[in-house]
């Protein structure tokens, strides 16, 4: 039997080798005209007015703290209030930007909790990270309304969100300060590297472009267009970062954008797959995602009891989920945070993400069912 991974990216190879053949042959495989297109594309797919095409998604959690910060004149000692149950970027950007990363607690969603950031609230908080963990909402518009009453600046990290949309029509996020995407390969749209941010207005978009180009007024594309010597005298007035996309993985980008709508819905029909084998086992419990907005669906997570044997005994048949996260206060580098997030802690113990890939077939999936049922059983009993 063939093993069943965590995920596969899916790439139209054939499809996605003609998107990049033009930039090879144009000779502008660096940002410029795919950067662009993918950008315009974007915007008219998700309704955001402003989108600006990255390298990652970590890079733009920073950029979008950058541009608030000196916008807003913050201090060092500003804080920014986040979760420990994420990847390490979305705190890791707090400290890049001399922002200090203070823990609020999940609710059974992963997301933050209202209640909890209610709690951390204090004269010095700025900023607000949301994480969207597997394309969940959570309790994204109470958060929201949280963040508009404190003048706190809310920042969505949407890495998993790519396709979670509100049933209005437009993305999740198009009322946050900001919204950043991850394009990472594994990810719903998948390319190699990339991501997208995703301001709410102008003045900060091109701030951000600046910035994502060294601080430099004029990129190169830009440039390349202009007559004469002129072109040569650009301003560098203050400190940026080498965070722009390219277009090789705008090619990549656009081709995966095709096709997001249709691989999500098939997500969501291997999540519901999940939901009724697993719904009712003894010592499962399933983490629902939020009414909200129709889910990404990019994981498809569970709680259960003794998860280090059951994933052994998952790995033994040849099945291999995986653990989003575990608790970043766990980290020395966050040992600052322990005790902050309780029942975060308490749950990053118990999480799995099962297989969730457009390489799995339905009979792939009542496998993981069946194998994941008995090993629970097996692990807990008494
Ligand atoms: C929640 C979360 N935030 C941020 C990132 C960083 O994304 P990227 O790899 O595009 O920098 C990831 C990537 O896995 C993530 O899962």
């Amino acid at each position: 039997m063939e093993n069943i991974q965590l995920f596969v990216p899916k790439i139209r190879v054939e499809e996605t080798l003609e998107a990049i053949r033009p930039a090879l042959e144009r000779g502008w495989p660096g940002m410029g005209y795919l950067t662009l297109e993918i950008e315009e594309k974007w915007k008219s797919y998700s309704g955001y007015s402003y989108a600006h095409f990255l390298n990652s998604n970590t890079s733009g959690l920073h950029l979008a703290l950058e541009v608030l910060k000196r916008k807003n004149k913050w201090a060092n000692d500003a804080e920014v209030i986040t979760t420990s149950l994420t990847f390490v970027s979305t705190n890791h950007a707090i400290l890049y930007a001399d922002m200090i990363p203070v823990f609020a607690d999940v609710d059974d969603s992963l997301c933050l909790s209202p209640e909890s950031i209610k709690s951390v609230i204090t004269p010095k908080t700025k900023a607000l990270i949301y994480v969207g963990i597997g394309g969940n909402s959570g309790r994204y518009k109470d958060v929201l309304k949280i963040c508009k009453e404190n003048g706190i600046a809310l920042i969505l990290d949407a890495a998993h969100m790519a396709g979670t949309k509100t049933h209005e029509g437009p993305h999740i996020g198009t009322d946050a300060d900001v919204a950043v995407y991850s394009f990472q390969a594994v990810k719903n749209l998948p390319t190699a590297d990339s991501g997208m941010i995703c301001f709410n207005n102008e003045e900060d978009d091109s701030h951000a472009r600046r910035l994502s180009w060294l601080g430099i007024n004029k990129d190169t594309y830009a440039r390349s267009t202009e007559a004469g010597t002129y072109k040569w005298q650009y301003e560098v007035d203050e400190l940026g970062y080498k965070y722009h996309g390219n277009s090789i993985m705008a090619a990549m980008a656009l081709v995966g954008l095709k096709y997001l709508d249709e691989d999500n819905k098939r997500r969501r029909e291997m999540a519901q797959l999940y939901i009724d084998g697993l719904q009712g086992v003894e010592n499962i419990k399933i983490i629902i995602h939020s009414d909200d907005a129709t889910s990404s669906r990019h994981l498809f997570q569970i709680r259960i009891p003794n998860r280090d044997s059951v994933m052994n005994e998952l790995n033994n048949a040849g099945i291999y989920p995986g653990v989003h996260y575990r608790d970043n206060t766990d980290y020395s580098l966050y040992h600052f945070g322990a005790g902050k997030a309780p029942i975060a802690h308490k749950i990053c113990d118990e999480l799995l993400s099962l297989p969730m890939h457009l390489g799995l077939t339905d009979e792939d999936i009542f496998r993981v069912i069946s194998t994941l049922t008995s090993a629970v059983k097996s692990c807990n009993a008494a």
